[in-house]
């Protein structure tokens, strides 16, 4: 029915920022609120799927019927949602994951000579969407983009980069929708087509963009 059409598939979204810790008392992070991932966990519940939500530090309460998992960093939620993605037919990545973590975690509050220009050393994290894409099996995997500039081309790159099947991608910095907004608008790209969702709430584009996924599933692996 209109109202199922995720049943019987296990669903993993990543939401929320993640935290780098530099010290006791200081982090890396960004902006994201969480709750456009939190929207689709609330609707792929809704429409029958079986969900698993890790999730970074946000202020949202905890959608009922899913399984949440709580991390800070990205190599906490890489670890999570790596596991998680095993037995998954779905991933969504719409967690905004630090790209950088500090090499080391002082023990002590650094003073303020120790966090000037070139102090902190930073490595990479690892590309949880991208290694979740290259699982096998792997599940049907969907990436975010949030893009100030040349939305499509950056969306695309990501696209073919990160051997997506998908990827939704939002404009940030502007006078509506991105971060923190309730809502939002997105253009979604897959390998042979694309499907502008036009501004509306969180909870309306989760559940049109769960619709596409689960469109876009049965077109490649038709029953
Ligand atoms: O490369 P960029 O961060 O813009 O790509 C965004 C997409 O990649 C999102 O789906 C995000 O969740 C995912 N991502 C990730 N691990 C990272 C960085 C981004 O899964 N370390």
């Amino acid at each position: 029915s209109a109202g199922s059409y995720l049943a019987g598939l296990k669903l993993v979204v990543s939401a929320g920022p993640t935290r780098e810790p530099l010290d006791p008392v200081r982090f890396i992070s960004n902006r994201s609120s969480g709750k456009m991932g939190y929207a689709l966990a609330r609707a792929a519940v809704a429409a029958g799927a079986d969900v698993t939500l890790v999730s970074g530090p946000v202020h949202l309460p905890v959608p009922a019927g899913a399984e949440v998992i709580k991390v800070e960093t990205a190599l906490q939620m890489h670890a999570a949602v790596l596991n998680a993605c095993r037995s998954a037919d779905v991933y969504i990545g719409a967690a905004a994951v630090a790209d950088y973590r500090a090499k080391q975690v002082a023990e002590h509050k650094l003073k303020k000579g120790e966090t000037g220009a070139g102090m902190i050393q930073l490595e990479k994290n690892p590309d949880i969407v991208a290694e979740v894409a290259a699982l096998h099996p792997k599940p049907w995997v969907v990436g975010f983009a949030a893009e100030t500039d040349d939305l499509e081309n950056y969306a695309l790159g990501k696209l073919r980069s990160k051997n997506l099947d998908m990827i939704a991608a939002n404009w940030v910095g502007r006078a509506e929708g991105g971060f923190d907004s309730e809502r939002n608008a997105l253009q979604v790209f897959w390998r042979d087509g694309r499907k502008t969702l036009e501004m509306a709430d969180k909870t309306s584009l989760a559940v049109q963009l769960l619709q596409l996924i689960a469109e876009r599933m049965h077109e490649k692996n038709p029953i």
